[in-house]
């Protein structure tokens, strides 16, 4: 891996450890009944458009065997299934509260999901396992070499990873517009939904993960140096989102 990135994951891991192992489990616990109600709130009802146009980038085949890393409330996991109903979901996820939101979501909509409560830092399935795989919002959170290569490990070789996440703007001018965007939404959402303590002291580590995050082109170059090809990364919204697709080599 290029020093640059093995740094910058030093660096990640040293600051935002112990927010990591200690505040994001106990967040997750608090949010997750009222979690999809609070991204509408924060993103003015754009979330739902963002991840249609992410959705619309998933190639799929009947029957393919997919997994959605650290699921949350099966957002993604639900709307691959309304595009092709035969596919066999897989979602992790360390949180058994947004697990269960996610579970209660599917069922509603008659869909199954296959659900393992666990952290993805070592994902506790077989090499060479799925033909897709998807992360959306979570990276940020995450050891990312690590699980990119966790990633790599389970796809089938040809299988593609699609990746979503807020993603450091290269613009320096609409960086600082958006961590004051993100600050006043943090406070608005902790007042509007009553947010527990976790997600209070969590409110600077929030701008700060993405001050310490990767552009763009920045994770695209993270992806190819792990070996996946035919690595596009797309920034959306300015910068502030990025969406990427890698395959896994075939042997
Ligand atoms: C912002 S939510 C995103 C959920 C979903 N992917 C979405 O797009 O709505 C982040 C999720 O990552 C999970 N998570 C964070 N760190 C994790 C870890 N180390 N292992 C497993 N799950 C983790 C949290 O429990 C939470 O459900």
């Amino acid at each position: 891996m290029n020093q640059i990135y093995s740094e910058r994951e030093h660096a990640r891991e040293c600051a935002f450890e112990s927010v990591w192992s200690n505040d994001i489990p106990d967040v997750f616990a608090d949010v997750a009944k009222y979690y999809d109600r609070a991204n509408a709130y924060a993103t003015l009802g754009l979330i739902d458009g963002l991840r249609q146009r992410f959705i619309s980038t998933i190639e799929l085949r009947p029957n393919d065997r997919v997994l959605d890393v650290c699921a949350g409330t099966n957002v993604i996991g639900i709307d691959l299934l309304k595009k092709q109903s035969s596919l066999d979901v897989y979602a992790v996820d360390r949180s058994a509260s947004m697990q269960e939101v996610g579970r209660q979501r599917a069922e509603k909509q008659g869909f199954r999901i296959n659900s393992t409560i666990c952290d993805v830092h070592e994902l506790p399935y077989p090499d060479n396992h799925f033909d897709v795989v998807t992360l959306q919002f979570a990276t940020r959170h995450l050891r990312a070499i690590k699980v990119f290569s966790e990633v790599l490990r389970v796809l089938k070789p040809g299988g593609h990873f699609y990746h979503c996440d807020m993603l450091r703007p290269a613009n320096k001018m609409i960086e600082q517009i958006y961590y004051m965007y993100l600050k006043v939404c943090v406070t608005a959402v902790a007042r509007a939904f009553g947010s527990g303590s976790a997600a209070l002291r969590c409110r600077d580590y929030f701008i700060n993960a993405i001050r310490m995050f990767y552009s763009t082109e920045e994770l695209a170059h993270v992806l190819s140096e792990l070996t996946f090809s035919e690595v596009v990364g797309r920034s959306v919204l300015a910068g502030t989102v990025g969406f990427h697709k890698a395959r896994k080599s075939a042997i």
